[in-house]
């Protein structure tokens, strides 16, 4: 038995949810850049979940639910408000409140595919709730309720700041979200897998998730792009900065991609919003600076960016706290775990692979006091 490092380049998995054929990303056979272009959140949240388009009244209907179901327990709120907030990260309190989510919902155990739907359309529709209203209570404010006649990415940007979102910040928060939904095996949704195929329930599955999403390696990554941003501060500083870097081997966040070779579909879309958004706030620069960071890795390291690169510029545009980037990642992406773990559900097997000993050979047991 010999071990694959990071199991790359292995199969695990069946699926009819996404693909990554030669560096095009499509969800259920459509391309990513005409769902992009073209619908809304909701819609592609139906498209994962049915593995198909939804006609009017589906989408009417869905839409609706994840209105109604958008309210979270007090307890939720209670909870954060407990915490030691200047310093816990929202990665942590999402992760946690996830997990206090399923306490709380009495079909937690109940393992039929009706109740796990419609934990599916809860957890969809409260995960909004709980990051924005994380994101208030942190500044003192109290959270604000969901408005049922607003879209999804609407209702998100109206909770987070409490006014309504303008057409354009919905319409690149809508493109960040579709983007973001799902992305085949990725470390998380296979964490979501492994979970579930033990016949977990669905709240342990998007918990797990969640915590695998955290590391700077996955989800993490985007904040530490603007973090580099803030740091480097003017296209000036630019190359000294990524050189120096380089020279010292660090990873460039944003950068690379185990599975995409010539570049991430998604980048592309990111960047036009964030050439757009960044002139409308007047932060041009951020722009700038990301185009030059860009030129210089592609050019020295032939890595391209990931979706992560540009992400960090529209959100930070849209007025963004930048450690909320990834748990918009995981609100976006929760559609994606579900989908995965329903289809896990419908043909389930226990995912327990092997790992390869390389530690001693057969030793004796020695008493303590002879060690
Ligand atoms: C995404 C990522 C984890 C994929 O990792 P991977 O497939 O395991 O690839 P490795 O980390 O083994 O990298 C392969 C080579 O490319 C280099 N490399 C990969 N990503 C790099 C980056 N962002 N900056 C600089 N060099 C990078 C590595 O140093 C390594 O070089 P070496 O062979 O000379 O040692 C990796 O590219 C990365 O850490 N990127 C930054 C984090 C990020 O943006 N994550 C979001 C992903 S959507």
């Amino acid at each position: 038995m010999t071990a694959t490092r990071g199991l790359e380049g292995i199969v695990a998995a069946e699926t009819k949810i996404s693909s990554i054929i030669d560096d095009t990303l499509t969800y259920v056979g459509y391309n990513i850049d005409d769902l992009t272009d073209n619908a809304t959140f909701e819609e592609v949240v139906y498209l994962l979940w049915h593995t198909r388009l939804p006609k009017k009244d589906e989408l009417a209907e869905l839409t609706k639910q994840l209105a109604e179901n958008a309210e979270v327990p007090q307890a939720i709120f209670d909870q954060f408000k407990a915490y030691p907030l200047e310093t816990v990260h929202p990665m942590a309190a999402l992760r946690t409140a996830i997990s206090l989510l399923g306490v709380y919902d009495s079909e937690a155990d109940d393992m039929t595919p009706e109740a796990n739907y419609r934990k599916a359309i809860r957890l969809q529709a409260k995960i909004a709730t709980v990051v924005t209203g994380f994101s208030r209570i942190r500044k003192g404010l109290e959270p604000i309720a969901p408005k049922p006649e607003l879209g999804y990415a609407a209702n998100f940007l109206y909770m987070l700041h409490g006014k309504d979102p303008a057409p354009i910040e919905i319409e690149a928060f809508n493109k960040a979200l579709v983007l973001h939904a799902d992305h085949e095996l990725n470390a998380s949704t296979f964490t979501a897998r492994v979970c579930v195929a033990t016949l977990s329930d669905v709240y342990s599955g998007i918990t797990s998730a969640i915590g695998a999403l955290k590391g700077p390696l996955h989800g993490g990554a985007n904040e530490q792009v603007m973090k580099m941003l803030s740091e480097i501060g003017s296209v000036d500083n630019v190359e000294n900065y990524i050189q120096t870097k380089l020279d010292n081997k660090e990873k460039i966040m944003g950068f690379g991609h185990r599975v995409y070779r010539k570049g991430d579909p998604r980048a592309k879309h990111l960047r036009v919003m964030s050439e757009k958004l960044t002139k409308l706030t007047g932060k041009p620069e951020l722009f700038d600076m990301s185009v030059k960071i860009h030129d210089m890795i592609v050019g020295q390291k032939g890595l391209p960016a990931n979706v992560d690169f540009f992400s960090a510029s529209v959100y930070d545009s849209l007025g963004i706290e930048h450690d909320l980037f990834t748990p918009i990642f995981a609100v976006s992406r929760t559609s994606g775990w579900i989908a995965h773990i329903l289809e896990q559900y419908a043909n389930n097997r226990l995912i327990r692979p092997r790992a390869e000993y390389v530690g001693p050979g057969m030793q004796k047991y020695v008493s303590i006091e002879e060690r």
